[in-house]
């Protein structure tokens, strides 16, 4: 599907593999709502700001056009340049006005905020909404009997609430908004939706309990999402990355992150989050891609520990 002239959610987008997303998107000429926590986009802000002394120099990145309050559709001339280090594939990309970047605050566990969130892009969208790229979630990790008694239940909940329920509100509430809109070519296509899940959904490992059953969740999701909404012409797939460089990864030491990569067969490294967009990039566009959960990982298995 055409990226170009469409209107597209990337959820955790202030962050990580959602930041990156949100930025090849947009370089590929899409408008794009980044759904993401208050701090997410403060702290997305604060690095988006220019040095006092750089106040004249040209921005480096995607500018946003933020604003809840504004429901009026951005002007088209108001696009700006993207970041060519960080658009995957801009080079070959089809000449496209580059789309803007705006953050709303969304949480994805919250169906009215994720509805809200929705509609204002529907309502302020440059163009149809057509993709949703679900890249929210939270890792952390605990065993199921540890140093300090059984694992803690409301956890438990809280990591497959974000991770899968989060998923799962997002893709229904923009399938629908997708489904009432005009099909974007002569095959009745509406929209795409992307969802992330984890190696961790095939290979948990210890203290992976909650996160490798929401993300098991995730790939469970996905085929039956892709059966439920065919009919609507809405397409899902899932990217199932390794471990990809991202703050997500910015707590664990250096000597772990060298061993970690280390197990990387090939690459010997981690992943560039550009890398993981790349890939959002190519599910979206590639129309026969259905259904499906890529692992992006460098042939990596986790092991147990
Ligand atoms: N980094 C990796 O190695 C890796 C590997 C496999 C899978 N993943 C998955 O990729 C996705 C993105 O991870 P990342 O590495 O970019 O992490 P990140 O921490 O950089 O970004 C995640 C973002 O999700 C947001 N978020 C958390 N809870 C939310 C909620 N309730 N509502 C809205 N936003 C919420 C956070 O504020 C954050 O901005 C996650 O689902 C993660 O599980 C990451």
């Amino acid at each position: 599907m055409e990226i170009r002239g469409t209107t597209a959610i990337v959820t955790g987008g202030a962050s990580g593999l959602g930041a990156a997303t949100a930025r090849a998107l947009a370089a590929r000429g899409a408008d794009v709502f980044a759904f993401d926590l208050a701090p997410a986009i403060e702290k997305a802000r604060a690095e988006a700001e220019p040095a006092p002394d750089a106040a004249a120099a040209p921005a480096a990145g995607p500018a946003t056009h933020e604003g809840a309050a504004s429901t009026t559709k951005p002007a088209p001339d108001a696009a700006t340049v993207p970041d060519a280090a960080t658009a995957p594939d801009a080079a070959a990309a089809p000449p496209a006005a580059p789309g803007r970047i705006a953050y709303a605050e969304v949480d994805v566990t919250d169906p009215a905020s994720v509805r809200a969130g929705v509609e204002r892009a529907v309502r302020e969208g440059a163009g149809p909404l057509r993709v949703a790229v679900n890249c929210a979630g939270i890792g952390p990790s605990a065993r199921i009997l540890g140093r300090s008694g059984v694992h803690d239940f409301e956890l438990y909940a809280q990591v497959v609430q974000v991770n899968l329920v989060g998923t799962f509100h997002v893709l229904a509430l923009a399938a629908e908004a997708m489904a009432g809109q005009e099909s974007a070519d002569g095959e009745g296509q509406r929209g795409v939706v992307v969802n992330t899940a984890s190696v961790a959904a095939y290979e948990g490992q210890v203290g992976q309990a909650a996160y490798a059953s929401s993300k098991g969740g995730v790939v469970g999701l996905t085929l039956a999402a892709a059966r439920d909404l065919a009919g609507r012409g809405i397409r899902v797939n899932t990217v199932a990355p390794g471990i990809v460089d991202t703050p997500m990864m910015a707590t664990i030491g250096e000597e772990y992150r060298e061993g970690l990569a280390a197990s990387v067969p090939f690459p010997h490294r981690l992943a560039r989050p550009e890398e993981y967009a790349r890939l959002v990039l190519m599910l979206v566009e590639h129309d026969y891609l259905n259904g499906e959960t890529i692992r992006m990982d460098g042939a990596l298995r986790m092991p147990p520990r």
